[in-house]
C-alpha cells in the first residue's frame, strides 16, 4: 500500500469475520455489477410477511427523483426487531441499559422487550394513535425511548425523536413540522448528575402546538412537574392498564418508519424521511459486517436516539439481528474520566462505537483514567460522525485498544440511513483518518464543480451515483426540496455535501462540508439556523456564522454580529446574545466565539462573502483571496483587526 502507515488486519480476526479481503472483493463487485441479483438475495434476511417480488426502482433524476426497494413486499419493522426472536431467544438480553448514575443499570430480555413494547402499543392507540400518524418522542436515554421507537413501528405510527437537548423552540418547531398529534416525553432528563426540564420545555413548545392532544410521560427522576389532565398521561399507568400483546401492522416495504430532522445549508431543518423495508435491510446487514456482529457479543454505540447513529445502530440494526445492544444514559466524563472504559469492563463489551469528539476530550484527560480500566473485553472500536485526526485514531487504536482492536471509521449521514464507507474489520486494511472503501451496493463518485468525474486518486465532491436501500426517500411534505437539495447540483447524482480525497489504494478520505453546515462536536447545523436564532434579536442587525478548528470539537461556532444602529457592544450583551442563541436552539448551538463586526464583507450585490469571514476565523489571512468584488474593503481591515483569539 501506497501510505506509510498501514494497519493489516489481524490474522486471527480475518478468520472469524463474516468476511476477509477476498471475499469483501468479490461481493462488492456483485453488489455493483448486478445489484438487483445482490439486493433480492439479502433483502431476505428480514422476515417479510409478503415477500417481494420487485428488487429496486430508482429514479435520481434530473426531473423526476424517486427511490423504491422492495416496494411490493410487506413487513414489520417491530416484528423483525422482537417476535421474530422470541423462539429462540426470548430470555436473552436485547438491551442492557446502564444510567447516568453508575450504580443504576437495568438487563431487559427479548421476552420482556415483546411485553413492555406491546403494553406502551396498545397505550397509543387507547389515545387514538393510528397508522400513519406523527409521533414526536423528546426522551432521555431511557429504555423507555426504545419501548417507543418500537411500539411506533409496531402500529405503524411514524416517529420523529427530538434530540433532549433541544429548545422548547427546536421542538415545536418539528412538532408542528410534521404535524404530530402526540408526544412522548419524560418529567426529566438525566445527564452528568443534572436533571434536563424535559417536560417543562414540552409544555414550552407546546404552546404553540393546538394540534397535540396526548403526551405521554415518563417519571425519570419524579422532580415537579406540571400537569395538563386532558392532555398528559403518565407512561406507567397507561401502561399498567393496557394488554401486552399487539399484533404487528402489516406495512408496505415503503410505508414511512420515521422522520428525523437535520440541519442543511440554508433553511430551517428538514424532515428526513426513511421507510420501512429498504431501511432495516441495511441497517441490519451493515451492523453484522461493518461490527462483525456475531451471536453473543455486547455492543455498545454511545450515541443518542436523537440522532440517526441511534435509530440505526442502538436500536434498528443490532435489535434485527438479535444483538444485545446497551443503551447508555449518561456522558463520558462522569463521574470521571474512566466511565467509558468503566461501563465496558462492567457490562464486558466487545464492540464499542463512538464520536471523534469524545475520544478527542479524553484524550486530554490523560493517559491514568483509561489505564486503571481493564477493557480486555473490547474487540473492535468505531468511529463515526465527524473526520477523525489521525492523531485521535492512533490513541483510540494504541492507548484504549491497546493495539489489538481494528478501528472502523464509518462514514455516513443522516440522510442514507446506514453506513456508506467504511472498513470492514476482517477484509480492510487501515489507514488512520481515512474511512477506506465503500460497502457493498455503494458507488461513491467524485466531481469538480463542473461536475465532471474525477478518476484515480484525486479530491473532489463526494457524490453517489446510484442508491442504496437504506437511502432517504423525501424530505416529508416537501419532495421539491428533497429534489433540490440533494439531486440538482450534479445531474442524475445524489450529492452528499461532503469533500472527499481518493488516494492511490481508492480509499476515500472525506475532507468535510463543502457547504454551509458545520460540525460541532458530531452535531450538524446549519449556519443559517445560528444566524436566524441570532438576527431574532432585537439588538441584532444582520449576522454571519462560519466554523473554525477546535481542538476538541472538531469545529467551533464563530458568529460575526453586527447591531442596530444606537446599540452599543459590550461584554455584558455578548454573554446575552450567546445565552440567546442557546435558549433559541439549544446548548449544541452556542457560539464559542462572536465577534463585533460593524460591516459585513458584501459583494455589490450584497451577498455576504463566507470566504472571507472562514479564512478570518481560521487566523489565515495570507489567502483571503480576491477583495476588490467587495462593495466596501476596508471592513475586512476591521474584522481581522479585531478577530477574537481562541
Ligand atoms: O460531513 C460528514 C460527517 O457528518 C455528516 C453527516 O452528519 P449527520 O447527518 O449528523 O450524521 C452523522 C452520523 C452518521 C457527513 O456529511 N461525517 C459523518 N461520519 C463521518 C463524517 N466525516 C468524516 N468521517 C466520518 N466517519
Amino acid at each position: 500500500m501506497s501510505d506509510a502507515t498501514v494497519f493489516p488486519v489481524p490474522e486471527n480476526l480475518a478468520e472469524k469475520a463474516w468476511v476477509d479481503e477476498s471475499r469483501y472483493l468479490q461481493m462488492y463487485q456483485q453488489s455493483v455489477e448486478d445489484p438487483e441479483a445482490f439486493w433480492a438475495k439479502h433483502g431476505k434476511r428480514i422476515h417479510w410477511f409478503k415477500p417481494f417480488t420487485k428488487v429496486k426502482d430508482i429514479n435520481f433524476g434530473p426531473e423526476d427523483v424517486h427511490i423504491r426497494w422492495y416496494e411490493d413486499g410487506t413487513t414489520n419493522v417491530c416484528y423483525n426487531c422482537i417476535d421474530r426472536h422470541l423462539p429462540t431467544k426470548k430470555d436473552d438480553t436485547a438491551i442492557i441499559w446502564e444510567g447516568d448514575d453508575p450504580s443504576e443499570h437495568e438487563y431487559i430480555t427479548y421476552g420482556q422487550l415483546y411485553d413492555h413494547v406491546c403494553r406502551f402499543a396498545n397505550a397509543l392507540k387507547a389515545r387514538g394513535v393510528k397508522k400513519g400518524d406523527r409521533v414526536t418522542i423528546y426522551m432521555p436515554m431511557i429504555p423507555e425511548a426504545t419501548y417507543a421507537m418500537l411500539a411506533c413501528a409496531r402500529i405503524g405510527a411514524v416517529h420523529s425523536i427530538v434530540f433532549g437537548g433541544f429548545s422548547p423552540d427546536a421542538l415545536a418547531g418539528r412538532i408542528q413540522g410534521c404535524q404530530s398529534n402526540c408526544v412522548i416525553t419524560a418529567d426529566e432528563g438525566l445527564r452528568g448528575g443534572k436533571s434536563i426540564p424535559l417536560k417543562a420545555n414540552a409544555d414550552k413548545a407546546l404552546e404553540s402546538c393546538p394540534g397535540v392532544d396526548t403526551v405521554f410521560v415518563v417519571k425519570r427522576t419524579g422532580g415537579n412537574i406540571s400537569w395538563n389532565d386532558k392532555r398528559d398521561v403518565w407512561w406507567h399507568e397507561a401502561c399498567e392498564a393496557a394488554d401486552n400483546s399487539c399484533p404487528a401492522e402489516e406495512m408496505n416495504a415503503e410505508d414511512p418508519l420515521f422522520i428525523l430532522y437535520t440541519s442543511g445549508s440554508t433553511g430551517q431543518p428538514k424532515g428526513v424521511l426513511h421507510t420501512t423495508g429498504g431501511y432495516l435491510v441495511y441497517a441490519s446487514m451493515t451492523h453484522k459486517y461493518v461490527f462483525d456482529y456475531h451471536d453473543g457479543d455486547i455492543y455498545w454505540c454511545t450515541a443518542d436516539v436523537g440522532w440517526i447513529t441511534g435509530h440505526s445502530y442502538i436500536v434498528y440494526g443490532p435489535l434485527t439481528n438479535g444483538a444485545t445492544t446497551l443503551v447508555f444514559e449518561g456522558v463520558p466524563n462522569y463521574p470521571s474520566a474512566s466511565r467509558f472504559w468503566e461501563v465496558c469492563d462492567k457490562h464486558k463489551v466487545n464492540i464499542f462505537y463512538t464520536a471523534p469528539t469524545a475520544i478527542r476530550a479524553l484524550m486530554r484527560e490523560g493517559l491514568a483514567a483509561v489505564k486503571k480500566t481493564s477493557r480486555s473485553s473490547l474487540r473492535l472500536l468505531g468511529s463515526v460522525g465527524e473526520p477523525i485526526n489521525p492523531e485521535a485514531w492512533m490513541w483510540y487504536h494504541e492507548v484504549v485498544g491497546e493495539g489489538r482492536c481494528p478501528i472502523v471509521d464509518t462514514w455516513w449521514q443522516t440522510e442514507t440511513g446506514g453506513i456508506l464507507i467504511t472498513p470492514l474489520p476482517g477484509a480492510t486494511p487501515l489507514k488512520p483518518g481515512s474511512a477506506t472503501r465503500p460497502f457493498f451496493g455503494v458507488k461513491p463518485l467524485l466531481v469538480d464543480n463542473d461536475g465532471n468525474t474525477l478518476e484515480g486518486a484525486t479530491e473532489g465532491n463526494l457524490c453517489l451515483s446510484d442508491s442504496w436501500p437504506g437511502q432517504m426517500r423525501s424530505v416529508y411534505g416537501d419532495h421539491e426540496r428533497f429534489i433540490q437539495t440533494y439531486f440538482s447540483t450534479y445531474k442524475g447524482l445524489y450529492f452528499t455535501g461532503d469533500g472527499c480525497r481518493r488516494d492511490e489504494d481508492g480509499y476515500y478520505w472525506i475532507t468535510g462540508r463543502v457547504d454551509d453546515v458545520i460540525n460541532v462536536s458530531g452535531h450538524r447545523m446549519g449556519t443559517a439556523e445560528v444566524e436566524s436564532a441570532l438576527v431574532a434579536h432585537p439588538k441584532v442587525a444582520e449576522a454571519a456564522v462560519v466554523g473554525y478548528p477546535h481542538d476538541i470539537k472538531g469545529q467551533g461556532i464563530y458568529t460575526y454580529v453586527t447591531l442596530n444602529l444606537g446599540e452599543e457592544p459590550s461584554d455584558e450583551l455578548r454573554k446575552e446574545l450567546v445565552t440567546w442563541v442557546r435558549k433559541e436552539i439549544g446548548p449544541i448551538a452556542t457560539p464559542d466565539l462572536l465577534q463585533w463586526a460593524p460591516g459585513l464583507p458584501k459583494t455589490r450585490s450584497g451577498k455576504i462573502m463566507r470566504r472571507i469571514l472562514r479564512k478570518i476565523a481560521e487566523n489565515d489571512y495570507g489567502s483571503l483571496g480576491d477583495t476588490s468584488t467587495l462593495a466596501d474593503p476596508s471592513v475586512v481591515d476591521d474584522l481581522i483587526e479585531n478577530r477574537m483569539n481562541r
